[in-house]
């Protein structure tokens, strides 16, 4: 693909939330070039969660990249907690009359670059941003922004109207806005998970979310035959010292129920990975021209599964924003974009942070936080109200919310 130097909205960054603004954007008559500075193959390879929200769902169908999911795709009505041996069970559809969709954000991915490559539009990978400039001072039609590129062994600069930052926590557009200008909040998690992927049918029909002495373990699948699991472990852990044998152990001991009723199945494990756990928000979420978006200004644990959805989230007001100007050169949804998404963020962050702290063990932590998890647990075994609150914050609260 030759290097493109002019477009209406520069992307950076090719993952789920760049690609799908870009569909979002050519729905509504806009044009976009992404920019991702990883090739292809390792895009599409990125093990990530794997639950959609039905808003998640919505826009994969409003861009037509939905049939895969359509058809293999494992819609969810509800999930379980197992603590210290108890089930309780959360009946999403008929508490919220919503369900999630169990597929992954590998699958998407690949599915939003085929359609892309398919339309003929411009997607570059090993595209690597080396400047994002000149986003200071007011919205203009003229692409007064600049990206600095590093393309096919050369440098390029494409100039836009505005640009969107979608390159993740680490990525470059972040960085473009002076510390001065951005306020930010972070949490750091005291424990990791281990995750696998086997080639093991899922040991229930639903996800369960264990709370045990030894900490948290989460059974997920990705089909019909291949389970998805993680386990709290320490920082810094090297996957590499956990045997897939000790792995389906401490998954067996951490999601047993009481009564023996419960079996884990257990296959080869095709994929073994350790997986920091982090909270940060990064506000407001646009500077001048730049807005950001997904990874690049917020990140959850992965607990609930929000990241992916979020991000969507941030996507879908984006895309209405940046058209509506586009469209008659009104600016009021652009500026209303970053307190708009940053509602529905920090309720993320805050579901997040309730299913982290509820669902793991802190050895070193105080015992009364222990004693706290434990009785908001009892209350959502004890309280339909409080089921339901969760359900409607997994199976993912309104836009605007
Ligand atoms: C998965 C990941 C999550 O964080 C979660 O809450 C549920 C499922 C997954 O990878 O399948």
């Amino acid at each position: 693909m030759t290097a493109p130097d002019r477009t209406t909205v520069a992307i950076v960054g090719g993952g789920p939330a760049g690609l799908m603004l870009a569909h979002l954007l050519r729905a509504r008559g806009v044009d976009s070039v992404v920019l991702e500075s990883r090739p292809r193959e390792r895009v599409e390879s990125r093990q990530r969660a794997g639950i959609l929200e039905h808003g998640t769902v919505d826009a994969l169908r409003e861009v037509g990249a939905d049939a895969r999911m359509v058809e293999s795709g494992m819609p969810h009505d509800g999930f379980a907690f197992h603590v210290h041996g108890e089930r309780i069970h959360v009946d999403m559809q008929a508490l919220t009359g919503r369900h999630v969709m169990i597929w992954a954000q590998t699958e998407v991915v690949k599915d939003l670059v085929a359609l892309r490559l398919e339309q003929g539009e411009p997607l570059l990978f090993s595209a690597e941003v080396l400047a994002v400039d000149k986003v200071d001072g007011p919205l203009s039609r003229d692409g007064e922004a600049l990206v600095r590129y590093r393309y096919d062994g050369a440098e390029h600069e494409l100039r836009a109207d505005v640009v969107v930052g979608v390159d993740g926590f680490h990525g470059v557009a972040r960085r473009a806005i002076p510390d001065d200008a951005v306020r930010t909040y972070e949490r750091v998690y005291p424990f990791s998970w281990l995750g696998i992927l086997a080639d093991a049918p899922p040991s229930s029909d639903e996800l369960v979310y264990a709370r045990h002495e030894r900490g948290f373990a989460l059974l997920s699948m990705r089909s019909p035959s291949v389970t998805r699991a993680y386990i709290q472990v320490p920082n810094d852990t090297d996957p590499s010292s956990w045997s897939d044998e000790a792995i389906w152990d401490e998954l067996e001991v951490r999601t047993a129920l009481g009564d023996g009723s419960f079996r884990l199945n257990r296959g080869p494990v095709t994929d073994k990975s350790v997986t920091p756990m982090r909270s940060f928000v990064a506000e407001p979420m646009r500077h001048g021209r730049l807005f950001l978006a997904g990874d690049a200004a917020h990140i959850v644990p992965p607990t609930g599964a929000k990241g992916l959805n979020l991000a969507v989230a941030d996507v879908r007001v984006l895309a209405g924003a940046i058209s509506s100007w586009v469209a008659d050169g009104s600016q009021e949804l652009l500026d209303a974009y970053s307190d708009t998404a940053l509602r529905r963020v920090w309720r993320g962050e805050h579901f997040s942070w309730t299913m982290t702290t509820m669902l793991h063990r802190d050895p070193d932590a105080d015992p009364f936080d222990d004693q706290l998890a434990l009785s908001h647990l009892r209350l959502v075994a004890q309280s339909e109200a409080y089921r339901t609150a969760i359900a409607e914050n997994y199976r993912g609260v309104p836009l605007g919310m």
